[in-house]
C-alpha cells in the first residue's frame, strides 16, 4: 500500500515500485519474444515445404547434365536431393564394404551403380551434409559432424542412420522420376 505524507502527497511503498518494475519488465520481455516470434516465422514457414509443394507425389528430374563425380542438389516435396553421378572408383568404394554403424550393401542402395540418389537431410537433426570428397568419406554434415560414405551410408556418429533413399526409377538414361504416384 502506498503511505500518504501529511501534506498529501503519495509515497510508493518499496514493495508497490517493485511490483511495478517487475509488471515492465514482464511487459517487455513479452514484447520481445513476440518480437522475436515475428521475426522467426518467415524462417521457420521457409522450414516447412508449402501443401502445394508435399502434395506432389513425384517429380522428374533431367540428370543429363550432372558430370561425372559431381553432385546435383535437386528438390523433391520441398526436400533437398542428392544425385551423384559416381565414377568407377566412387563404386568401387562404395562396394568395398557394408558402410559403418547402419550396414547396408551399396547394391541395396542403387538401381544403377553409376547413380547414388539421396534425401539430403542428416538422419540425426536434419541439417543438409556438404558434399565433399575425402578417401574416407563423400559428405560431412555441418551441425555436428557426421560424415556419410560413398554409398551415402552414416560412418560417424551421431547420425544413427544412413541418408535415406526415396523412391524413384529412371524413365530413360536421363530422367529419372522420384516418388511413388
Ligand atoms: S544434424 Fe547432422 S550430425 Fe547432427
Amino acid at each position: 500500500m502506498p503511505d500518504q505524507k501529511d501534506d498529501g502527497e503519495i509515497i510508493e511503498s518499496a514493495d508497490n515500485t517493485q511490483t511495478r518494475r517487475d509488471w515492465l519488465l514482464i511487459s517487455t520481455l513479452t514484447l520481445a519474444t513476440a518480437g522475436t516470434a515475428v521475426g522467426l516465422w518467415p524462417f521457420i514457414k521457409s522450414l516447412n515445404p508449402s501443401a502445394e509443394i508435399q502434395a506432389q507425389r513425384t517429380s522428374k528430374i533431367d540428370i543429363s547434365a550432372v558430370e561425372l563425380g559431381e553432385q546435383l542438389v535437386a528438390q523433391w516435396q520441398g526436400k533437398p536431393l542428392f544425385i551423384v553421378h559416381r565414377t568407377k572408383e566412387m563404386i568401387e568404394k562404395a562396394e568395398a564394404d557394408d558402410g559403418g554403424t547402419d550396414p547396408q550393401a551399396d547394391s541395396e542402395r542403387v538401381e544403377r551403380p553409376e547413380w547414388l540418389i539421396l534425401l539430403g537431410t542428416c538422419p540425426h537433426l536434419g541439417c543438409v551434409p556438404r558434399f565433399e570428397e575425402t578417401d574416407e568419406y563423400l559428405w560431412v554434415c555441418p551441425c555436428h559432424n557426421s560424415t556419410f560414405d560413398y554409398s551415402g551410408r552414416v560412418l560417424r556418429a551421431p547420425s544413427p542412420k544412413n541418408l535415406q533413399v526415396p523412391p524413384y526409377r529412371f524413365i530413360s538414361d536421363t530422367e529419372i522420376e522420384v516418388g511413388e504416384a
